[in-house]
């Protein structure tokens, strides 16, 4: 019998108290930085976004929300059989995030758990792995956990990039089922571009060496994310034997909201079916997808039988999308 896999629970988690562009405007211009909540708003779309404390890391932010996704789903912890986490921000270079939200989860089944790198594209690179381990018979169970902490690789002394990102993360457990589930998936990755959207640094003998702040060319990366968010959203849809049309909730990476409506124009898909959490949280990188996710299945938007098309985009030059029925 052929093994799918469905999402049986969803969570997500924001650290503190959300900063509005006025405050943060506010806090910059302290340091001689000037900014304002009328640019943000215009050009990105974003309101505010969640900035953790310092004695906050992103392996806390994703225990939190798995904790949630292990409630929705019904499940102890003990029970998941694979725990992956997207991060580019990881509490430290080793042992990985999910190892240590293995730890904080109390789980002692000695699953697998480690993190899949691909920065903004991560989530869904994650849940694809996750559904061919799941489709393998391998495991019959999953935690597929975006958790980010981007403040700390903010140059704040760079107005344009240091407004358009936030910290969170979003979890959903996986299981396997007789019926899907997961309709398909595709990934791409184009190291070619690995320059436009970076941090380029690293650490040499207990020093940081090199850029160790987020740079991006905001031009490049808006013009290739919307052609690739488009294409990739039609080869999965193609895949699962599916019109765009038809597609119920479209998530996008919640980058920019220009991003999401020239990406939602381009497929045909009417605003009012996109689901956008970007003016709330702003840019997580790849806990974006899932935070948008546990959103729209907590206010009721998605509903047992809609189809859900979860698209990442970001470094490396990395993309990739999800087709799931809930
Ligand atoms: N506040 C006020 N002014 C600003 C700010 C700011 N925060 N940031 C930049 N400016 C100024 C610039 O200095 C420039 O001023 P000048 O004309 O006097 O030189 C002016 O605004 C225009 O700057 P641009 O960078 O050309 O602005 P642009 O219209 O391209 O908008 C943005 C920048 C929002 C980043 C845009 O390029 C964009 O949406 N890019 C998409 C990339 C993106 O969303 N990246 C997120 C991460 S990538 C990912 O997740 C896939």
């Amino acid at each position: 019998m052929k093994i799918f896999s469905r999402i049986a629970g969803t969570g997500r988690a924001l650290p503190g108290e959300a900063v509005t562009n006025a405050q943060l405007a506010e806090r910059l211009a302290a340091a001689g930085v000037e900014t304002s909540d009328a640019w943000i708003r215009e050009r990105t779309g974003i309101a505010q976004r969640y900035i953790a404390a310092d004695d906050i890391a992103s392996s806390d932010l994703a225990a939190q929300a798995a904790r949630a996704a292990l409630e929705m789903a019904g499940m102890a912890a003990n029970e998941i059989e694979l725990i992956i986490v997207a991060t580019s921000t990881p509490d430290m270079i080793f042992p990985s995030t999910a190892c240590l939200v293995q730890k904080k989860l109390g789980i002692t089944s000695d699953c697998p758990a480690f993190d899949v790198q691909a920065v903004c594209s991560g989530f869904v690179y994650g849940l694809a792995t996750a559904d061919l381990y799941i489709a393998s018979g391998k495991v019959k169970s999953a935690l597929v956990i975006g958790a980010e902490t981007f403040s700390r690789i903010m140059d704040w002394n760079d107005r344009g990039t240091c407004v358009l990102f936030g910290d969170g993360a979003g979890a959903v457990v996986l299981k396997a089922d007789a019926t899907p589930g997961i309709l398909g998936h595709r990934l791409h990755a184009r190291g070619e571009h690995e320059n436009i959207l970076r941090t380029a640094g690293t650490v040499v003998s207990g020093v940081a060496r090199g850029h160790p702040f987020l740079t991006m060319d905001g031009q490049a990366v808006f013009k290739l994310a919307v052609q690739v968010l488009d294409s990739v959203a039609r080869e999965v849809a193609h895949e699962a034997g599916m019109a765009v049309s038809d597609i119920d909730w479209l998530i996008p990476h919640q980058a920019n909201v220009r991003i999401l409506q020239a990406t939602a124009k381009r497929l045909g898909i009417s605003e009012d079916r996109v689901i956008v959490t970007v003016d709330q949280h702003a840019n997580t990188s790849a806990a974006s997808v899932p935070l948008a996710l546990d959103v729209g299945v907590r206010d009721g938007r998605i509903q047992p039988g809609h189809t859900v098309m979860m698209q990442g985009v970001g470094g490396g030059f990395t993309w990739g999308a999800v087709l799931a029925r809930f």
